[in-house]
């Protein structure tokens, strides 16, 4: 009886585990207790021990100090456990389902800047930030802008200062501000991109925004001919929307270039052949672009008979609509977990 007892014992002692136990500090301890403790199983089967008829006490005793002699080892080996990986000791279920907490992750105005920054990066181009409040000077007047010129009229700008007399101040209307900065503060070569968030007065529609983001770029050195200009908008073009996309530029205006174009690229939803979003033409405006026009590069201090540049600059909310069918601009600051959580993954 006793006999079949103890191995019962020892059995359950050799396949206790201690990744069963959930407070397994507290719990080895009952473990000792329950064994080797004073009124434990070792004790009160020694008594029992000790009322068997002699003959059968060698037996017993062996298998006695077998049962001792697990439990101790498995105590041993149980508080060794405990004290090597005490951030285990109060795991709770380890069969229970991970909690898979939300993460956050990027923006996808912040995943397609930085995508554009990087495109630019790999080319030579090193990112410039400036302020987002900006006087006249840097934001119009540098840029070619005449007073009084309606080419100002292109943007609608938020006034933070417009008093008679004084310079005005405004929220940046476009990045090509950071142009001006850079220009007056480094000699040639200059090779930037400035992304940053602009601002204009305009009502909020699916199609427009009081705020939004856009990427400049310069390139001021000696010699820098139309040519660069169009090589770099192809090299843009295919790193951004693929291999097949094709550019076409389109004579334009802007008061800082001369001469001045736009640049479209091929559908890439339809590939050309013409859809909605293209309005069955095959092409997507993407940006304006030109060369610098030599009365910037005056403006700026630098000599405009050794050195010409070019210039280009894009809407980050519509390169993002194009290259991921975002149909809404709203949807870009609205953080509507529904629309961020489609972005989770591309970076
Ligand atoms: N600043 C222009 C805008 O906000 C965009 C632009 C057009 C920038 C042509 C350029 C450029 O650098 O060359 O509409």
């Amino acid at each position: 009886m006793i006999k079949t007892l103890i191995s019962q014992y020892i059995e359950e002692i050799r396949s206790a585990r201690i990744e069963d136990f959930k407070d397994r500090a507290a719990e080895v301890e009952q473990f000792r207790v329950r064994f080797l403790g004073r009124k434990g199983v070792m004790n009160e089967l020694f008594e029992q021990f000790k009322a068997l008829p002699a003959d059968q006490k060698k037996e017993m005793g062996i298998a006695l100090n077998e049962l001792k002699t697990a439990a101790l080892a498995k105590v041993e080996e149980f508080k060794n456990f405990v004290e090597q990986a005490p951030e285990l000791n109060d795991r709770q279920d380890l069969t229970m389902p991970a909690d898979f907490s939300q993460r956050g992750s990027r923006h996808v105005l912040s995943v397609t800047m930085n995508e554009i920054a990087d495109i630019f990066a790999r080319i030579g181009f090193t990112v410039e930030e400036s302020v987002e409040i900006e006087d006249d000077w840097h934001l119009f007047s540098a840029l070619n802008f005449p007073h009084d010129h309606p080419a100002r009229d292109m943007q609608d700008t938020f006034f933070v200062e417009k008093e008679e007399g004084k310079q005005e101040v405004a929220l940046r209307t476009h990045t090509s501000s950071v142009q001006v900065r850079v220009m007056e503060t480094h000699k040639p070569p200059i090779r930037i991109i400035a992304p940053g968030r602009v601002f204009r007065n305009e009502a909020i529609s699916a199609r427009a925004h009081c705020i939004f983001h856009q990427v400049e770029a310069l390139y001021v050195d000696k010699k820098v001919t139309f040519a660069d200009l169009k090589q770099t908008l192809l090299y843009f073009a295919k790193e951004m929307f693929g291999e097949d996309t094709q550019i076409r530029l389109r004579p334009s205006y802007f008061p800082f270039t001369e001469p001045s174009a736009e640049m479209d690229i091929s559908c890439n939803i339809c590939g050309g052949k013409g859809c909605n979003i293209c309005k069955g033409t095959g092409w997507l405006e993407i940006l304006g672009c030109g060369m610098v026009d030599p009365n910037v590069l005056e403006a700026c201090g630098i000599d405009s008979k050794e050195y010409s540049g070019f210039a280009l600059g894009m809407g980050v909310e519509r390169m993002a609509m194009l290259k991921y069918q975002v149909r809404d601009l709203r949807l870009y600051f609205e953080n509507d977990l529904r629309f961020l959580h489609q972005f989770d993954n591309i970076i």
